[in-house]
């Protein structure tokens, strides 16, 4: 028997944006995802993992067909909810784990998977659904926290430096590279690479952001007069889509592989 929670409510684990490197990072990664699913009117869209609802909206929002996929009868009631708001949006809202989609093989043109995978508990049968449901020519959209990021890297060597060298006592509580307790999976991406390939021909690997949640960091990205910040981060985000391995996030998309075990 699978033991979930199908009650959760994920509101406390969605960062919002509390800085502007914060806003600027989940910012991107939507804007980025949503136009790799390449929305338009009358295009079949799947987002699994949907929480709120936010992204299958904006897909809706250019007359796409979308389907959002949320295991959570709390997390699908407030989307619900939150629909109502946008009477003119039309969202299909069904409740389904990642790695039973309820779909015939092919139903989608594309299916994205935002900052999800690694609650599942298991990814890359989530994988291999995604892209099952996906039309041959379709594209499978996922986008991942990179667990081994440049900022998690620095971020991991400081606490160290601190701890061994200078033997001060850090403060408890999680790091900012540790995994949360709701994630299944360290993601990084050779690992990424590695699922996602096995079920799709990859053709976009890129990062999202450098240096996001370090704190000196942020308290400096806060400061700067704000064109300034934006020039800052915008810069790190180009050098981090052609470094995806020091990203703070990775997109990776493709074409589904057909086999015996995903075809109709
Ligand atoms: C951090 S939220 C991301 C939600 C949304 N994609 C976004 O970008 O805001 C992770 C979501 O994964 C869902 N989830 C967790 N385990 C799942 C599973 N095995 N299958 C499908 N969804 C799952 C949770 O209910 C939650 O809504």
């Amino acid at each position: 028997m699978r033991v979930v929670d199908l009650d959760r409510d994920m509101r406390d684990v969605i960062p919002t944006g509390a800085g502007r490197d914060s806003e600027f990072l989940f910012q991107r990664m939507t804007e980025r995802t949503l136009a790799l699913a390449g929305a338009a009117p009358g295009r079949r869209l799947l987002d699994v993992a949907s929480g709120f609802g936010q992204d299958a909206r904006a897909l809706a929002a250019q007359d796409a067909l979308v389907v959002a996929a949320e295991p959570s009868a709390r997390m699908s009631a407030l989307a619900r909810g939150l629909d109502v708001e946008q009477a003119e949006l039309r969202v299909l809202h069904l409740r389904s784990w990642a790695d039973a989609l309820p779909f015939a093989a092919g139903s989608f043109d594309a299916v994205i998977c935002k900052g999800a995978l690694d609650h599942f508990d298991a990814p890359e049968d989530a994988i291999r659904e995604m892209a099952r449901v996906t039309r041959p020519r379709g594209r499978v959209v996922l986008a991942i926290a990179n667990f081994d990021s440049a900022a998690c890297r620095l971020a991991h060597a400081g606490d160290v430096l601190r701890e061994t060298l200078l033997g001060r006592v850090l403060p408890r509580g999680r790091r900012h590279y540790d995994v949360p307790h709701d994630h299944f999976t360290r993601y990084e991406l050779p690992l990424m690479r590695e699922q996602a390939g096995a079920h799709l021909h990859l053709e976009v690997t890129e990062g999202i952001s450098l240096a996001w949640g370090l704190r000196a960091w942020a308290r400096l990205v806060e400061r700067l007069p704000a064109p300034v910040a934006q020039g800052v981060l915008v810069g790190l985000d180009a050098l981090a889509r052609k470094l995806p391995g020091l990203a703070d996030v990775v997109l990776i998309a493709g074409r589904p592989r057909r086999s015996s075990s995903n075809s109709a």
